[in-house]
């Protein structure tokens, strides 16, 4: 079993990022500036705009973190969307999800100029990417095809199960996977909570993007010898053995499965940093759109 190191890719592409922000900066170009807008304290959501920052030190970029308690209105949080869409500064921002209750994240999302939604959230950039047009790659999915390219895992002609269809993972992968396009020609199957006799699907895979937020859901005996595994999960599970009282599992037993697996990702440190590193290539893009 090979591991699918997120970590060390991102690590490596973020080098090549920084190079060209170096580039830029040498030949006075604007320097991509990203913005993050994080509502209320959810600690996950605290740890992934966390890492969304530094990767900005990491590449060069600059980084504007704006926090707002939890008792914002959504009034409020949509003139700071307006603001910054109207910000020449900033080439990219996101709002990070999930939002408290009381705040629309689809009205939200619509307020965001496409042209600086980095993370590809947009029906505009959404529809784009589904009729294969130049747009932004929602970063999730974008992270999973830069992993399995840069570790050559063909996808042409493969038979591939999508487990979990949501906006931000599950549908656009399967989008994605199944285009005419490099890392792509496959036949997807996109299964969700409804899927009756799943196993018999995942079975099947010659790879399984797991997305359903359910902790070590997948299990040895639902999967084939040699199958590649994306996990995209990050659950946190309680662990008294540990200090911070917890510790972070997958969507996939990394124990059973991994040892059926030709190719695994684990977690933490597989598809996580390959999507904050693809937030960085989409805010480089960003800012080259703009010159
Ligand atoms: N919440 C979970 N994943 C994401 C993501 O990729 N972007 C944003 N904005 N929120 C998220």
């Amino acid at each position: 079993m090979e591991l699918l190191d997120g970590r060390a890719l991102s690590k490596q592409i973020k080098s090549e990022i920084a190079k060209e922000v170096d580039l830029l900066k040498a030949t006075g170009k604007d320097i991509p500036h990203l913005a993050a807008i994080l509502v209320g304290e959810n600690p996950a959501s605290e740890s992934y705009v966390r890492n969304k920052v530094r990767s900005c030190e990491e590449v060069g970029f600059e980084s504007t973190l704006i926090r707002k308690d939890e008792s914002i209105t959504e009034q409020e949080l949509l003139e700071i969307v307006d603001r910054l869409n109207a910000n020449d500064d900033v080439h990219g921002f996101i709002v990070q999800l999930p939002l408290p209750r009381h705040i629309d994240p689809i009205k939200v999302t619509l307020r965001i100029d496409p042209k600086k939604d980095v993370d590809g959230f947009h029906p505009n950039n959404f529809g784009k990417m589904a009729q294969g047009l130049d747009c932004f790659l929602p970063a999730t999915p974008y992270g999973i095809l830069l992993l399995l390219e840069r570790a050559g895992i063909e996808t042409n002609g493969k038979h591939i199960v999508v487990m979990g269809r949501s906006n931000i993972v599950g549908t656009p992968i399967s989008i994605l996977l199944s285009r005419k396009s490099n890392v792509g020609n496959a036949t997807v199957s996109l299964t969700h909570s409804r899927t009756k006799n799943l196993t018999e699907f995942t079975k099947k895979a010659d790879i399984i993007i797991a997305a359903l937020g359910i902790p070590e859901f997948l299990k040895a005996d639902m999967v084939k010898e040699g199958v590649v595994i994306v996990d995209v999960g990050i659950n946190r599970v309680e662990d008294s053995s540990k200090k911070r009282g917890y510790r972070l599992v997958g969507d996939v037993d990394f124990e059973g499965v991994g040892a059926k697996a030709s190719h695994i990702t684990p977690v933490p440190g597989g598809v996580g940093p390959m999507t904050v590193t693809a937030l960085m290539l989409n805010t480089l893009k960003a800012v080259k759109m703009v010159d």
